[in-house]
């Protein structure tokens, strides 16, 4: 694409001259270096960011230089927050993380926090106070976050990557292509789904199958009835993970206008079934219990509050119910944080089992979210095997 085809506003120009630090300049420069790859006609303000590759252990020491090189004067203009870091900002100690870590992990929050980013660091930030309504254009980075914005609330974002999100957080725009157009956001393929999806695990598993079938077009799914916000997150993690999807449209369920495709694909109890055989390691020796992947809502945790009471967590095995620390906050002071530790399971806030440095320290992990065992697989060579939440907590405590 032709560099003219973009057009500056005067504070865009001058933020690319420098005229407003350092720091700015290298973001307007990524900003207008996608937007000239992708043929933008414009830039266009965002009102929100939620910044990824937050964690020390896929961020490592080059990253951090890269922050700490943009916080000696860069400062975000929107509200920005954070996706999971690698380990609970407060209680890492008990959850087996090395000092060393905590400390590198520590210097990139530090970072963060210099630059004015809200360091709450959680995959789900809709649920924590950036929630976009619908129609609104914002820069988010966390691929099932982006898909649960684009879908389920209809607000208009790209998949960004960490430093093109850090750069719209600098300059406040991005680049007006891909999903911020309306063009690129019309269902392609159209999914009947033939089976009753009951928890976050099946929704899952349905993400898995359209995922790994749709490619990168966009899918129409009928059939759902209803879906949970919970139920909802576990499948924009999912069908991002297996499919790269950033944006579905479920009838009756989200809220966009889009034509119904023609081609239409069936979904089956029976893929269901093959889509869990294939998620489920026969040999799995299950010392890892995992779920809260996207981070738990107040509404699940008093729901494993009430699966876990007057029982005990079976000696080893490690149980991590991970959420933000808002969420963990409340939890606390509905005494729901009590009941899980005094169980044996632990509620971790900020991290997650996927971004955590867990390789090594677990052989089979059992979970409700086909994303975790995804990153599971792949990142920390576990075992795994994807059940209800109450079975992943009948599993921990038997
Ligand atoms: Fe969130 Fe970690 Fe899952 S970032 S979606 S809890 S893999």
């Amino acid at each position: 694409m032709s560099k003219m085809v973009l057009e500056l506003t005067i504070e865009e120009k001058k933020m690319l001259k420098g005229k407003q630090g350092k720091a700015t300049r290298k973001a307007m420069e990524i900003v207008v270096a996608l937007g000239e790859i992708y043929g933008a006609k414009r830039l266009i303000p965002v009102s929100s960011v939620q910044i990824a590759g937050v964690s020390y252990d896929n961020l490592g020491e080059a990253g951090l230089e890269y922050l700490n090189e943009m916080a000696e004067d860069g400062q975000t203009r929107v509200l920005t927050t954070l996706n999971p870091a690698g380990m609970d900002m407060v209680e890492w100690k008990k959850h087996g993380i090395s000092e060393d870590f905590a400390e590198n992990q520590q210097r990139v929050v530090d970072a963060f926090e210099k630059m004015g980013v809200v360091t709450t660091c959680t995959c789900t930030p809709y649920l924590m106070g950036n929630l976009p309504h619908y129609g609104e254009h914002i820069a988010w980075a966390e691929s099932s976050a982006v898909c649960f914005a684009n879908s389920v609330i209809g607000a208009y974002t790209n998949r960004e990557g960490g430093p093109s999100a850090l750069a719209a957080a600098l300059t406040g725009v991005t680049a007006e292509y891909g999903f911020h157009l309306d063009e690129n956001r019309v269902a392609q393929v159209k999914y009947d789904v033939l089976a009753d999806l009951m928890s976050t695990d099946e929704f899952g598993l349905l993400g898995q199958i359209i995922g790994n079938r749709t490619g990168k077009q966009i899918p129409y799914i009928t059939g759902i009835g209803n879906a949970t916000t919970d139920e909802l997150k576990s499948f924009c993690a999912s069908v991002a993970t297996y499919g790269g999807i950033a944006i579905f449209h479920m009838e009756k369920v989200t809220p966009n206008r889009t034509p119904i495709p023609e081609k239409t694909e069936i979904v089956t109890e029976e893929d269901l079934n093959k889509a869990r055989a294939e998620l489920d390691d026969k040999e799995a020796n299950i010392d890892f219990i995992s779920v809260g992947c996207p981070h738990a809502s107040i509404k699940e945790i008093a729901k494993i509050v009430d699966m876990l009471k007057g029982k005990k967590v079976t000696e080893g095995k490690t149980v991590w119910i991970t959420t933000a620390k808002p969420t963990k906050d409340l939890a606390i002071k509905m005494g729901y944080y009590d009941q899980i530790e005094k169980a044996g399971a632990y509620l971790v806030a900020d991290a997650c089992c996927a971004v955590a440095p867990l390789k090594g320290r677990f052989t089979g992990l059992m979970t409700d979210s086909a994303k975790a065992c995804y990153y599971a697989r792949g990142k920390n060579k576990f075992k795994t095997e994807i059940r209800t939440v109450e079975e992943c907590i009948k599993e921990a405590v038997s």
